[in-house]
């Protein structure tokens, strides 16, 4: 069964607190882009929330993080907006280990997935925060700080109208942009054409981005290939990939 969460982003009360310059446009504040599922939490799953949890989930908190001090290291730092059950983001933490990860999911059992993930392959760039990741982006990320923002196969909200519940719409694409340094990268992807139709056209229009592809990229090479991409693939569905920079 799912139902729709009813803590919105507008019960922050912090948003009336902003700074003027950090002012985000309301749609980009107020964006119910997730439900949540009544997902059950496994033993596994529990065990890694409790045992890795302290180390490695970063407690919601409306204050700037300072991520030298998060990871113990200066390194470029790279946001993922809903990891699923971070399969993904675990390979590509692996693969980059330069770079560091702050991953946001709503979703217990992805979490603790995550974190399971974390602890068998022994990684240590990664940081989660189980928190709607608009409201993260607002108080959390820095403006300028970011080198890349990974949005992979984010809900479709395949229905007319719940269109508007989509992450990559203008106001958001604005806010991502304010927390990305110069020439720091925007990577989507998507298998859903009309949802990948959209995010070339809000992207193309954002001023601040510039396009790294002619339209839809190449898949990068640290983007591993999910199970569910796979199985789509097969089918002959096809994955829509973008690519933009922040231009400096
Ligand atoms: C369709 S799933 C894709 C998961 C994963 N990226 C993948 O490729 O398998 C989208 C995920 O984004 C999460 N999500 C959607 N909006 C979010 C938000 N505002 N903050 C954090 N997570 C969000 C959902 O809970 C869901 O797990």
């Amino acid at each position: 069964m799912e139902q729709v969460s009813d803590t919105g982003p507008t019960d922050s009360p912090l948003n009336e607190d902003a700074a003027p310059e950090r002012v985000i446009p309301e749609h980009a504040r107020t964006i119910r882009s997730y439900v949540m599922r009544a997902g059950r939490t496994t033993e596994g799953q529990a065990r890694a929330l409790s045992e890795l949890g302290p180390r490695f989930v970063l407690p919601y908190a409306p204050q700037a993080l300072d991520f030298a001090a998060t990871f113990g290291r200066q390194a470029p730092v790279v946001l993922e907006i809903g990891f699923g059950m971070g399969d993904a983001t675990a390979k590509i933490a692996q693969t980059l280990p330069d770079t560091d990860f702050i991953g946001c999911e709503v979703h217990e059992p992805g979490v603790g997935a995550l974190l399971k993930h974390i602890g068998e392959m022994g990684l240590h760039n990664l940081r989660l925060v189980r928190h709607d990741a608009v409201q993260v982006l607002e108080h959390m990320i820095p403006p300028g700080s970011l080198a890349g923002v990974h949005i992979f196969f984010p809900d479709p909200w395949h229905k007319k109208r719940h269109n508007k519940r989509r992450l990559i719409q203008q106001p958001l694409v604005a806010h991502l942009c304010s927390r990305l340094a110069p020439g720091g990268y925007l990577h989507c992807a998507t298998d859903w054409e009309p949802y990948a139709q959209q995010m070339l056209e809000v992207l193309g229009a954002e001023p601040a981005l510039v396009n790294t592809a002619e339209s839809y990229a190449d898949k990068p090479a640290y983007r591993p290939l999910t199970k569910f991409e796979n199985r789509g693939l097969k089918l002959g569905h096809g994955v829509w990939d973008l690519v933009f920079r922040k231009k400096d």
